[in-house]
């Protein structure tokens, strides 16, 4: 499980969290993300069409890995599976959502905000979280604290993220990508403005990848 979510985000360090409200704008913002450089994305699941989005994402770009976020319920991680998402991440995590990504096909990222959450996956055997709220939790100080009592935890901060300070997260031994809807911004989505997307992921992809 572990490795197979460090598979998956060690192939791009800036994950963009996508939020659509148009079905035929999932392809070709994630083709202009993809064109910039960035290959790991999330599809929040706060909107209709997202499910569906997330079907036809998989199949127009291959060599993307699209993710289902804002997975609440077992129900909606079914969901996500179904419609082929390659991996899934929480904004929290419950009991119900630890147990039921221990026996998926697709790994889970669970959102956390505190130890006492990562201890509780921990015991599931989770070692890979999405840090959220980053920012108003704690940002970089609280993700330096958390790397004493839990060495072996990795972690994605989300929320709050920009292309100003992803530099300072990315370089703690602790975080193994961001994510971000800095990339993704409404305005531009709603225009098509495809071009502008995909000079907003090439400027982060030339920055923080490897
Ligand atoms: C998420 O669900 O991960 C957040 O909405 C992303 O947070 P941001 O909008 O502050 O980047």
């Amino acid at each position: 499980r572990t490795a197979e979510l460090d598979s998956i985000c060690l192939k791009a360090e800036v994950l963009p969290v996508i939020s659509l409200e148009r079905l035929e704008d999932a392809v070709p913002l994630g083709q202009a993300l993809v064109d910039g450089g960035l290959t790991v994305l999330e599809v929040t699941l706060r909107t209709e069409c997202a499910l569906e989005a997330i079907k036809r994402m998989r199949e127009a770009l291959p060599s993307a890995s699209i993710g289902a976020g804002t997975v609440l319920t077992p129900a909606q991680y079914r969901q996500a599976e179904q419609a082929g998402a390659d991996f899934v991440v929480t904004p929290g995590a419950t009991e119900a959502l630890y147990r039921y990504g221990v026996e998926s096909p697709v790994p889970m990222l669970p959102g956390v905000a505190t130890v006492s959450e990562v201890m509780s996956g921990w015991q599931y055997g989770y070692r890979r979280f999405k840090f959220f709220p980053a920012v108003s939790s704690g940002g970089i100080s609280a993700l330096k604290a958390f790397a004493g009592p839990l060495s072996g935890a990795r972690f994605c901060p989300t929320g709050g993220i920009t292309l100003e300070n992803a530099g300072e997260y990315l370089a703690l031994e602790n975080v193994m990508c961001v994510g971000g809807s800095w990339l993704t911004p409404k305005a531009l989505i709603d225009e098509e403005n495809w071009a502008a997307i995909r000079e907003l992921a090439r400027q982060a992809a030339e920055r923080f990848h490897h």
